[in-house]
């Protein structure tokens, strides 16, 4: 919610005090966005102890995350990847020169059925019309959903009482 001291048309950076701050030199090349919670805040200590929404929005707009755990990347997740950071003309972990794409690694999403994986952080609405979309593999037409070729293998019958040891009996 908009308040006068918090609203996206407020402009918003770093001081050069907190600019000359090397926080991304402490990350190696292919992990600078692991520096993102250090940089947020910061930006929360320059403001008095509270971040505003414009500072979250320094971040970029369109963030790529390419999943690289194992069941992913044997599905070619690293194919995708190369792909992706071609057509930008950016390295992992690099913003493009207009400053709206990036593109990074993440850890499993829990979708691995679907792998490969992707997903796209979207924040060219700002933090507050944030949204985040999953993008999969599964364009097999035989698949449906998410479910296995040829429908369902497993659960097909009614699930079993369970079974609990008497500890009276013991
Ligand atoms: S390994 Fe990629 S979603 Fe789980």
């Amino acid at each position: 919610m908009d308040s006068l001291d918090n609203k996206l048309d407020l402009p918003w950076e770093f001081s050069e005090a907190n600019k000359s701050k090397e926080i991304l030199s402490y990350y190696p090349s292919n992990y600078k966005q692991s520096a993102v919670i250090p940089l947020l805040d910061l930006a929360q200590h320059q403001h008095g102890g509270w971040l505003h929404v414009s500072a979250m929005n320094v971040v970029g707009k369109y963030h790529l995350l390419v999943c690289g755990t194992t069941p992913c990347m044997i599905c070619g997740s690293r194919d995708i990847e190369s792909v992706l950071l071609d057509h930008l003309g950016v390295k992992r972990g690099e913003v493009t020169k207009d400053g709206l794409f990036s593109v990074r690694e993440m850890e499993c999403m829990g979708c691995c059925v679907n792998a490969p994986m992707i997903t796209l952080e979207d924040y060219s609405n700002g933090s507050q019309g944030y949204t985040y979309n999953y993008f999969h593999e599964t364009q097999d037409p035989k698949r449906i959903k998410c479910g296995p070729e040829g429908g369902n293998t497993t659960l097909l019958g009614e699930p079993k009482p369970l079974q609990f040891r008497d500890l009276d009996a013991c």
